[in-house]
Formats: C-alpha cells, sequence, structure tokens
C-alpha cells in the first residue's frame, strides 16, 4: 500500500523553528489582565476557618507559639492563662502583627467556674469560636511515695480536667461556628513512658489521650475534630527545671535522632496544621512531635 506522507500544518506565523517566541504583552488579554488584578490569599491562610479560637497557656512556651501561628493564619485567639499579664501582652502582639481580633484574660482553668464569663467576653471579642487549644499544663514533680490528695489533683484538675471541662462548655460555641471545628489537647510523650518524679503528669498525659478517642467518638457525628499533639522535649519554662541539671539538655539532644531539642514553633506549626481543614479527615489521633526521641527511648 503507497504511503501517503502528511501534510504540514501551515505555520501561522513566518516565525523560523528554534526562534525564542516574543513574549506576549500580557496587558492585551482581558483574561490575563482579569487574573492581575485577582486577590491572592496569603499562604497561611490556607485551608483555615476564619472563626476564633481559644488557647489555653497561651502566655508562655507552647501555648503562645500557638496563639502566634493561629493568628498569623488569619484566625482570631483568646489567650486564658492564669498569667493576666502574660495573656494580655500576647494578645496584644498578636493584634498588633497579625491584625486579628483578640483578646487576652487571666483564669485559672482548674476553677470550671469561671468558663462561662471568660466563654462570654470572648464571643464578644472574636465573633465566632470555632476552635480550641488546651496547652495550659504544669509538671509537678512529686514522686509516688511523696503524693498526697492536694499534689495529684494539682496537675489533674488542670491537664486532663480542664480539658474534658473545657471541651463541654465550648462544644455549643464549636457547634455555631459550622463545619472546620477542631480541638487539640497537647498531652505528651510522659503518655507513653513512666518518669520517676511525673506519675501524677504521665497519667494527666495518658488520660488526655483517652479523652482525645472519646470526644472524637461524641464530636465527629457533628463534624468537630478532636487530637492530641504529644510532644517531647521542648524548650520552654516547663522543662526549664530538668534541663538547668547539669549535662540534662546535652544529654538530651545526643538521643534525639534530630540531635535538638524542639522548639515551641515545632510543635505550633502541627497544632495549626491539625485546627485547619488541611486536617479535615484527621480526628481521634495522637500525633507525636518528638524529633524521633520515642522512636528509640523516652525523655
Ligand atoms: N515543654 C515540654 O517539653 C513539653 C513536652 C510535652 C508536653 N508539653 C505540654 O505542653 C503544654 C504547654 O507547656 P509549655 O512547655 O509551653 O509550658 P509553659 O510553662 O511555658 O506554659 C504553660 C502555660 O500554662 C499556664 N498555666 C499553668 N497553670 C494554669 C492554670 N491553672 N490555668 C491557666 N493557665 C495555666 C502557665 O501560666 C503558662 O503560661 C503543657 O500542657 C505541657 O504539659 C510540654
Amino acid at each position: 500500500m503507497a504511503t501517503t506522507k502528511s501534510k504540514k500544518a501551515p505555520s501561522k506565523t513566518n516565525r523560523p523553528r528554534g526562534a525564542i517566541r516574543k513574549k506576549a504583552n500580557v496587558n492585551s488579554s482581558p483574561t490575563r489582565a482579569r487574573r492581575t488584578t485577582t486577590r491572592r490569599v496569603p499562604w497561611e491562610h490556607l485551608g483555615h476557618p476564619s472563626t476564633g479560637v481559644v488557647v489555653t497557656g497561651g502566655a508562655s512556651g507552647i501555648g503562645e507559639a500557638c496563639a502566634l501561628h493561629l493568628a498569623e493564619a488569619g484566625r482570631p485567639v483568646a489567650i486564658w492563662d492564669i498569667d493576666k499579664k502574660g495573656a494580655e501582652r500576647v494578645a496584644d502582639e498578636c493584634a498588633a502583627r497579625f491584625r486579628v481580633p483578640t483578646i487576652g484574660l487571666g483564669l485559672d482553668v482548674s476553677k470550671s467556674k469561671g468558663f462561662a464569663a471568660a466563654l462570654s467576653s470572648s464571643l464578644k471579642a472574636l465573633g465566632q469560636i470555632g476552635g480550641l487549644v488546651h496547652a495550659a499544663g504544669i509538671a509537678g514533680a512529686v514522686q509516688v511515695t511523696m503524693l498526697d490528695d492536694e499534689s495529684w489533683d494539682a496537675v489533674l484538675d488542670v491537664n486532663l480536667r480542664a480539658a474534658a471541662i473545657l471541651t463541654k462548655e465550648l462544644t455549643p460555641s464549636l457547634l455555631d461556628a459550622g463545619p472546620g471545628s477542631a480541638i487539640v489537647y497537647l498531652s505528651s510523650i510522659e503518655a507513653f513512658f513512666g518518669h520517676d518524679f511525673l506519675p501524677a503528669y504521665s497519667a494527666s498525659k495518658a488520660g488526655l489521650l483517652g479523652l482525645t478517642r472519646s470526644a472524637a467518638h461524641t464530636l465527629g457525628p457533628h463534624g468537630i475534630r478532636v487530637n492530641a499533639v504529644c510532644p517531647g522535649a521542648v524548650d520552654t519554662p516547663l522543662l526549664a527545671p530538668l534541663l538547668e541539671i547539669e549535662g540534662q539538655r546535652a544529654d538530651l539532644e545526643r538521643r534525639t535522632p534530630l540531635q535538638r531539642l524542639a522548639v515551641p514553633d515545632d510543635i505550633a506549626k502541627v497544632v495549626r496544621f491539625l485546627l485547619s481543614d488541611e486536617a479535615g479527615y484527621v480526628s481521634g489521633a495522637s500525633l507525636v512531635v518528638d524529633g524521633g526521641l520515642t522512636a528509640i527511648s523516652g525523655i
């Protein structure tokens, strides 16, 4: 059968092959002109609902970093901390740097009766509340043989009971705020390891994982996600007493596969992710953020 050579499509221009194409005049194209005037959403706002977030323990360390990262993502923030001045300072910084509505309140989260008033002022200041980060926490270093009711309750009330009661108190607001509402509890890798001086702390952090799963079960059908973050060693005032012991910092750095302690930003970025729609199918999870420490040992 005779083959026929396909005819070359006629060239639309007389430009020789390989010649550099003349740059189109972008302003001559109506589509392009329209595109250049479209307002771009800053990357850090992507996937974030515009609703406010309550951050307990937001006056220091991980909570403070969470408040700043959430504000950077365009979210109004309410800082609830027993340190009133610290809460106000962080609220002011979030407002000044990221121009979001904020409020800083002095509140002891171990006293549930203060929650209703704090919530009411926060709703007034932020409009809607679609997120909770429970970062308030204390270590309460006492060996099990030295424990009494008071020292046990002090740790459990702040670290665990407050998380549960806050969840209950904030649920109506999270539901009102609509799809995308989410909760993150700051647990710890101590949830998985025993520690000579931290029995109450370890128990509270392990308890938070149980609370995470149960609350995810109850709130999931209503579109509210609940997750826990389990940091390793983070360089904050909470860890200072341990890090002041000679050789401890270097030892922790050496034993961590990533060869450094975490800074609060390392944890806040994960919390911010869990509160965003990017994590829209993550619920009931416990996310370890420890530079690889629990892959080989504990603190
Ligand atoms: N630093 C670490 O290595 C580490 C590791 C794992 C988990 N965590 C957890 O992360 C969370 C934040 O810890 P951090 O390291 O940022 O500590 P931090 O001491 O820097 O901050 C804790 C904040 O909680 C506030 N707070 C304490 N008691 C309170 C109360 N009764 N009511 C309201 N606020 C109260 C404090 O004023 C402080 O601002 C804690 O839950 C902690 O257990 C920390």
